[in-house]
């Protein structure tokens, strides 16, 4: 097959990051977690002691950083001036503090040229995020928008609550999920949404190595056969 770019984009909790890499992982492409280089950017915030909501600040943080992050769908490792903060990045005040960091617009500007500039490497890449079909890689040959109903959603997130020893509790993880989707799809800047040319795949009913097969289905039909956007480079 032809080398592919492949955009995956959707809200959180509809199982895009697995689903992204099982993806790289079968097209023995290389993946790209844009999420990774927001939290990086907003660690590297958190540790110089700016208010998250200070955006002139956030944007000067912003341009003195190199944020760093691998490739394999097997060990994406994500580095701040040399330092390994994968597993930092996953944290709390990391995941507070990430919105507020993604909406301003410089950080924005240098991450996604950053992105492209990643994207354009060697052979086959899927590269996920919130904005990568509508703004980062417009000629994708594949843009996928992954979607799930918000309580399908939310229990997922109040089992894995469960499963890491926090209180249960659906109807406020639900509501908190409705909050986040408005502010989501609401936001001035890259709000979230399906580009014109995405198919929209509902992940619902469907397990994660399902939505993987359909996925590498549709990457055959739209690199090989059909042969719009083949890449040979
Ligand atoms: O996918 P994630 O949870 O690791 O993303 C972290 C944050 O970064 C989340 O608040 C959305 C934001 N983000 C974004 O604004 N644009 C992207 N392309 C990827 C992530």
């Amino acid at each position: 097959m032809s080398d592919a770019i492949v955009a995956i984009d959707g809200p959180a909790g509809t199982g895009k990051s697995s689903v992204a890499r099982g993806l790289a992982r079968q097209l023995g492409a290389r993946y790209l977690d844009t999420g990774a280089m927001y939290r990086i950017v907003t660690l590297a915030v958190l540790r110089a002691g700016v208010d998250p909501d200070d955006g002139e600040a956030v944007a000067e943080v912003a341009a003195a950083v190199e944020p760093t992050v691998g490739f394999d769908p097997d060990d994406s490792r994500s580095y701040l001036a040399g330092d390994d903060v994968s597993a930092e990045i996953r944290g709390d005040a990391v995941t507070k503090a990430v919105s507020a960091v993604s909406a301003v617009p410089a950080v924005r500007t240098k991450l996604v040229r950053l992105q492209r500039a990643l994207a354009d490497g060697p052979g086959s890449v899927v590269v996920e995020g919130r904005d990568i079909g509508t703004v980062v890689l417009t000629d994708a040959d594949l843009k996928i928008f992954l979607t799930a109903s918000a309580e399908e959603r939310a229990k997922r997130r109040d089992d894995q609550n469960v499963a890491n020893g926090l209180p249960g509790d659906f109807d406020a993880v639900l509501a908190d999920v409705r909050r986040r989707d408005h502010l989501d799809s609401t936001r001035a800047t890259s709000p979230l949404r399906a580009a014109d040319d995405a198919v929209v795949v509902d992940s619902s009913d469907m397990t994660e190595s399902e939505v993987v097969a359909h996925l590498v289905d549709l990457v055959q039909q739209r690199v090989t056969h059909q042969g719009a956007g083949v890449r040979n480079r």
